[in-house]
């Protein structure tokens, strides 16, 4: 793939690219909407990803391409005082960058970029914490800026939240930026405390499935379930002082959660209840008990269904139709949700037939098919 964008690059600019990076996709395998209440999180790098290729010009302007949109070009003068946020477009997250960068006083001056990405485009799979994460590696490396790699999953976030405008939590960057090979992470949101644990599937395989729904309004439904937990937190501090959601004990929110509305109790209920969840999965994973896991993967999916009410017809299609499928151990959709991914752990000997079988149960009862791709687990953002 290097070879490839090198010579893409050399076609298109009349120049070798000076270095090459990659930043790979996401998955969450479980912990959801719970990064942003403090929570535990379970997610991995995937083998796909972003790439760049780039080099420092003399010109003053940066030159943003992508293999993507290959007759898109977007020239943007460099300026020592940050940028303004671009209509709708893929290049304010490279920009949000450069902003951020050049609001903390550094130099950067010309370039030009070159991106390509094999992520399925608005699936959920975090392409935009992607672009970020390779974004501001390459000028972290090519300027020396001296940043450590968790400066850089901080700095993304911080582009996401007051850049583009996603109130995200910081689950997606870190997964990208310090995902390993085979492993899964389990981060304190909290703390940012991390460790890592082997993703052992026995004779299980881990499948996507792409619901490709348009996902419409996700943002901003997602930035309202953030305000929510926000209210209800400090409904809960009038008399407390609660760092966070999943601070909150469970004997604490049962017999207090007449104080919130029910619309919040559902919420919150998703939180705490999927916090345990994590730390149960943990356990199975590190005891090798994939059957258990499976099952908390599948509750939380349930949870996310009837309580936190992200999901929709596309993601409750697949949960509904695979859970009790012969061979499913366990299934789910990941990350905001609002159409996106589905995961399915699915026995080895069983993968053609539920692939056949949820493709056409899926295409009969939504009126388009579903994309359903092989998972490989892969290493966090790097130079290649
Ligand atoms: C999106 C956000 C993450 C996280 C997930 C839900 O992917 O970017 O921070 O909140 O949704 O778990």
């Amino acid at each position: 793939m290097k070879a490839y964008i090198q010579e893409e690059f050399k076609k298109i600019y009349g120049n070798t690219p000076d270095k090459v990076f990659f930043a790979p996709a996401r998955v969450n395998l479980i912990g959801e909407h719970i990064d942003y209440n403090g929570g535990l999180v379970m997610p991995c790098a995937l083998g796909n990803g972003t790439y760049l290729a780039i080099r420092k010009t003399t010109d003053n302007t940066f030159t943003f391409r992508s293999l993507n949109f290959p007759e898109i070009v977007h020239k943007i003068p460099v300026n020592t005082s940050g940028y303004a946020k671009e209509d709708a477009l893929w290049i304010n997250y490279p920009l949000g960058c450069i902003d951020y960068f050049i609001r903390e006083g550094k130099t950067i001056s010309g370039l030009e970029f070159l991106f390509y990405g094999n992520i399925p485009n608005g699936g959920g799979l975090s392409s935009s914490a992607s672009i970020e994460l390779v974004t501001s590696f390459a000028l972290n490396n090519l300027f020396n800026l001296g940043k450590t790699q968790v400066e850089l999953v901080k700095i993304s976030q911080q582009v996401e939240n007051k850049f583009v405008g996603v109130n995200c939590g910081i689950m997606d960057q870190f997964a990208i930026g310090m995902g390993k090979k085979d492993q899964a992470i389990i981060l304190d949101c909290q703390t940012l405390e991390y460790s890592y644990t082997p993703f052992v599937l026995k004779d299980n395989t881990l499948l996507i499935i792409n619901t490709n729904k348009e996902r419409k309004l996700a943002d901003s439904k997602y930035n309202e379930r953030r305000a929510t937990c926000e209210a209800a937190l400090e409904i809960f501090n009038k008399t407390e002082s609660f760092k966070d959601l999943c601070s909150i004990p469970v004997d604490y929110f049962e017999e207090n959660k007449h104080l919130l509305t029910e619309e919040m109790q559902k919420r919150v209920k998703h939180v705490i209840y999927e916090n345990l969840r994590v730390k149960e999965s943990e356990k199975a994973l590190k005891s090798g008990d994939i059957e258990k896991f499976g099952k908390l993967m599948s509750a939380s999916h349930k949870s996310l269904m009837e309580d936190y009410e992200v999901t929709g017809k596309e993601l409750d299609t697949i949960y509904l139709e695979s859970v009790d499928f012969k061979g499913v151990t366990g299934v789910r959709m990941t990350g905001a949700g609002f159409g996106g991914c589905a995961i399915a752990l699915v026995k080895n000997d069983r993968v053609e037939a539920y692939k056949k079988y949820i493709e056409k149960i899926y295409t009969d009862k939504i009126g388009y098919a579903p994309s359903i791709y092989d998972v490989s687990i892969g290493e966090g953002t790097r130079e290649i």
